[in-house]
């Protein structure tokens, strides 16, 4: 059996990538609500606990608090942000509201000597995010750490093996982060490091197992990274019982609806095209907002489903590769809305399947990846990049017609093909036919007609982004390509925003 970490949550939006960072480092994590006792903690019999942070403070109200018995189980505890005040506040010590709050990257010392620290500079750079802070250590705790306005950024007590950080270790911006969180588990809790992507995958296939017995399962497949890992990892584990069932909704890219049916047809595994567009474009006519435009897709998906679900041994189960960033971004783990992935916040409540298979829900894009080719799948679905749900109609801004999602289908194309051409490095690029039209001249006529965004980011997660600087005659190649090639555009701008502010889809 594979050694154990237990993530306590207490509301924040990271103990997912805090799990993911234990799994990176080869240590089988699990995430349990905060409150668990030590009692289950015991039976569990981790060989650590992670306390994550989360909105509340801990002197307020109902804050969430754990069980006292953990710090006395013998079992070495790290406190991050919520986690480090509470394990203070539990244990005797002061916490009070902060002079100056600090967001963002901070420049704080650390005390090297400290085991969670060693191999590190005094000096680091971390993401703190707070507005309480330790001000007074519990009995048998030292400060570690202190910042220019935080005077207790880190602490431990290394005879009971409590350690606690005011920063967030499992993010990027903590330059050493990850370094943080491998001492603690390998010099502090000792981890054998025994836990592999293979123990991850046979654990998958062994809960889908459980969870779908001897039901029948659709599973709706984009032809994108997410969905066919799903399907992947499905018919490894219930193969005579899935169904995968392709909606061409219509906002599929230029081409992309028959190189996905010649991915997977005649494959192991039972593949459907349903050619939908006309049904689809009727639905949202006339729709203009994003949000009502996603839930629409999102029903008429589902009703597609459960109609070939019918067909299929009235199957019960619906199967989707939903993954981690899409469940926080769409408000569904108790955190706030930003946009409603249509897999997530798009679903009917009233729908007639009777569960939901997602193996894939604690997982980030690049874990799938690695499960994706794991699995033998082809490199080239692998590695291609993220494709929303909703396609295209989330790239075409207002209302959706077949002239503008063609218009935007040609534009798409010459970005995408000229981006590989010239072998730009993006983790994801596109094109965007904006609402917006403009005047324009060609040849000696005034035009009024669409104006092409493009859009090229780098990033890992998906949750942060950058824009990349494209060279600039790249970009002349693609404006003049498209203002020539494709009738109904005007004007190409290129977009310069990183993620935050904003999101890398523009609805
Ligand atoms: P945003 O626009 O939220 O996108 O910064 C983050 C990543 O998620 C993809 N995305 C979606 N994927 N259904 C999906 O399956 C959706 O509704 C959806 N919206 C965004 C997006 O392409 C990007 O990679």
């Amino acid at each position: 059996m594979n050694q154990k970490v237990l993530v306590l949550d207490f509301g924040g939006q990271y103990k997912e990538l805090i799990a993911r960072r234990v799994r990176e480092l080869n240590v089988l994590s699990i995430v349990k609500p905060g409150g668990i006792s030590a009692e289950e903690i015991k039976k569990i019999a981790p060989i650590g606990i992670i306390l994550t942070g989360g909105p509340n403070s801990v002197y307020g109200g109902n804050a969430p608090e754990c069980d006292k018995e953990i710090f006395n189980l013998n079992i070495p505890v790290l406190g991050i942000c919520y986690g480090h005040q509470l394990m203070c506040y539990m244990l005797g010590g002061k916490v009070k509201s902060c002079n100056v709050s600090e967001y963002g990257k901070i420049d704080v010392t650390l005390n090297n000597e400290c085991l969670l620290f060693e191999g590190l500079t005094g000096e680091q750079s971390v993401l703190m995010s707070h507005t309480d802070y330790v001000c007074e250590l519990p009995q048998g705790f030292v400060k570690t750490g202190y910042s220019n306005d935080c005077p207790i950024v880190a602490m431990e007590n290394s005879a009971k093996k409590l350690y606690g950080v005011q920063f967030h270790p499992e993010v990027e911006t903590t330059k050493h982060g990850k370094r943080i969180l491998k001492n603690f588990l390998v010099k502090i809790c000792h981890a054998k490091r025994d836990y592999s992507m293979d123990d991850f995958i046979e654990e998958k296939i062994k809960e889908i197992k459980e969870q779908v017995k001897s039901e029948k399962v659709i599973l709706g497949l984009s032809g994108g990274v997410d969905s066919s890992v799903c399907a992947a990892l499905l018919s490894k584990a219930i193969p005579g019982q899935l169904v995968c069932i392709f909606v061409d909704h219509g906002f599929m890219r230029k081409n992309e609806g028959d190189e996905i049916e010649r991915a997977f047809k005649d494959k192991e595994v039972k593949f459907v095209r349903i050619n939908a567009e006309q049904r689809f474009l009727e639905k949202v006519k006339g729709v203009t907002d994003p949000e009502t435009k996603r839930k629409i897709i999102g029903k008429e998906f589902v009703s597609v489903f459960e109609e070939e679900a019918k067909k299929f041994g009235d199957a019960k189960l619906l199967a989707q590769g939903t993954i981690y960033p899409d469940v926080i971004e769409s408000g569904a783990d108790n955190t706030a809305n930003i946009k409603s992935h249509h897999n997530v916040g798009g679903l009917p409540k009233d729908m007639l399947f009777t569960g939901l298979v997602e193996p894939l829900r604690t997982l980030f894009k690049d874990e799938v990846r690695k499960i994706g080719a794991r699995l033998g799948l082809p490199d080239y679905l692998v590695n291609r990049q993220p494709f929303p749900g909703p396609g295209l109609a989330v790239r075409c801004i207002g209302e959706l017609t077949k002239e503008k999602l063609d218009i935007l289908r040609e534009a798409d194309a010459i970005f995408r093909a000229e981006m590989e051409k010239h072998k730009v490095k993006a983790n994801q690029y596109f094109a965007v036919l904006t609402n917006l039209r403009s005047v324009g001249v060609m040849g000696d006529f005034r035009t009024y007609d669409y104006t092409v965004a493009l859009r090229a980011v780098k990033t890992t997660d998906f949750m942060t982004a950058e824009y990349v600087k494209i060279p600039h005659y790249v970009l002349e190649t693609v404006s003049s390509r498209i203002a020539n090639e494709v009738k109904g555009v005007s004007r190409i701008v290129y977009d310069i925003t990183g993620k935050p502010p904003a999101t890398i889809e523009w609805e």
